[in-house]
C-alpha cells in the first residue's frame, strides 16, 4: 500500500524526448522518483543524457538514453523500438524536445519558421504517431510540453509561439482521436527560472509581472509532468499552464 503512494509510477514505464538536461532532466527525475522505468532522449547533450542517466538509476529504477532527431521520421522509428525493447512497452510518452528563438517578427526567415516548426510541432506529432501501437496496447498516456507563448502572443517569438499553439492543438485533436485507449494531456510552463545567468535580468523584470511574485522552478513542471502521468485517464486534452499566474 506504502510503495502505491509513494511510487504510483512503479511498473509504468515512460519514454520522454531531450531529457539530458533542463526541464526534461527535471521531468524524468520526477518520473523516476515516482517508479517508472525511463528512456530519455537525446540530440546532441551526450554526456548529461550519461550522467542524467545514473541519476535515474538511483531511485532504482531501469533507465536508459537514446540518440534521437525528433525531425527524422527514421531516427524517431528506430528510437521507439529501442526504448520499447530496453523497457518491455510503453505506458507514457512525453513530448518536451523543443527549441526556442528569440527573433523580431520582420526578421525571421523562412528557414527559422519551418526549422521550428520541424521540431516543436511536427516533431510531437511524429514521435506520437510512431508511439501508438505501443501507447493503445497499455491504455497509455501522452504528455505534450507547450507554453504560456502558445497561450499568449510574445511578439518577438512569432514563430515559436505559433508553434507551441499548435501543440495546444495538436493536444486536443489527439485527445479526441485517440480515445478512449491514450489520454492526451499538456503542460504550459511560463517564466520558468533555470539558472541561466544570462536571462537574470529578465527573470527579475518578470517575476515582478507575475502574480506569484516570482519565477517557477524546474521541478514546479517536472510536478505538474507527474500530475498528468498519475492523473486518472478521464482527464484528458487539457492544457496545464504553470505560470504563477502570469498569463491571467
Ligand atoms: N524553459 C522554459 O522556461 C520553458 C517555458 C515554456 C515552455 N517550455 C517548454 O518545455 C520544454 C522543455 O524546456 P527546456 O527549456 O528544458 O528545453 P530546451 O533546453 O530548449 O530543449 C530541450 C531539449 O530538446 C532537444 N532537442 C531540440 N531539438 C531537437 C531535435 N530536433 N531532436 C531531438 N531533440 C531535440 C535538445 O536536446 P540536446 O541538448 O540533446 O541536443 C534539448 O536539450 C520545451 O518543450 C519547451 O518549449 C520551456
Amino acid at each position: 500500500m506504502a510503495e502505491s503512494t509513494n511510487r504510483p509510477l512503479n511498473g509504468k514505464t515512460v519514454l520522454i524526448t531531450g531529457a539530458a538536461r533542463r526541464l526534461g532532466r527535471a521531468s524524468a527525475l520526477a518520473l523516476a522518483r515516482a517508479g517508472a522505468d525511463v528512456a530519455i532522449t537525446f540530440r546532441n547533450s551526450a554526456r548529461e543524457a550519461q550522467h542524467t542517466v545514473i541519476d535515474l538509476s538511483s531511485f532504482g529504477v531501469r533507465a536508459v538514453a537514446l540518440r534521437c532527431d525528433i525531425t527524422d521520421q527514421k531516427s524517431v522509428r528506430r528510437t521507439l523500438k529501442e526504448a520499447v525493447k530496453e523497457l518491455g512497452g510503453l505506458d507514457i510518452l512525453v513530448n518536451n524536445a523543443a527549441n526556442y528563438e528569440t527573433a523580431e517578427f520582420e526578421k525571421i526567415t523562412l528557414r527559422q519558421w519551418d526549422a521550428i516548426f520541424a521540431s516543436n510541432t511536427r516533431g510531437p506529432f511524429l514521435v506520437s504517431q510512431e508511439a501508438l501501437k505501443y501507447l493503445r496496447e497499455r491504455r497509455g498516456k501522452i504528455i505534450n510540453m507547450g507554453s504560456l507563448g502558445g497561450l499568449r502572443p510574445w511578439a518577438s517569438h512569432a514563430h515559436y509561439c505559433c508553434s507551441k499553439a499548435a501543440v495546444h492543438m495538436l493536444t486536443k485533436v489527439m485527445a479526441k482521436a485517440l480515445a478512449p485507449e491514450i489520454a492526451v494531456n499538456c503542460v504550459a510552463p511560463g517564466m520558468i527560472d533555470l539558472g541561466d545567468k544570462a536571462a537574470a535580468a529578465f527573470m527579475k523584470r518578470m517575476s515582478k509581472l507575475t502574480p506569484a511574485r516570482r519565477n517557477g522552478t524546474g521541478e514546479e513542471v517536472a510536478d505538474a509532468v507527474l500530475f498528468f502521468a498519475t492523473a486518472p485517464h478521464f482527464i484528458t486534452g487539457q492544457i496545464l499552464a504553470v505560470d504563477g499566474g502570469l498569463g491571467l
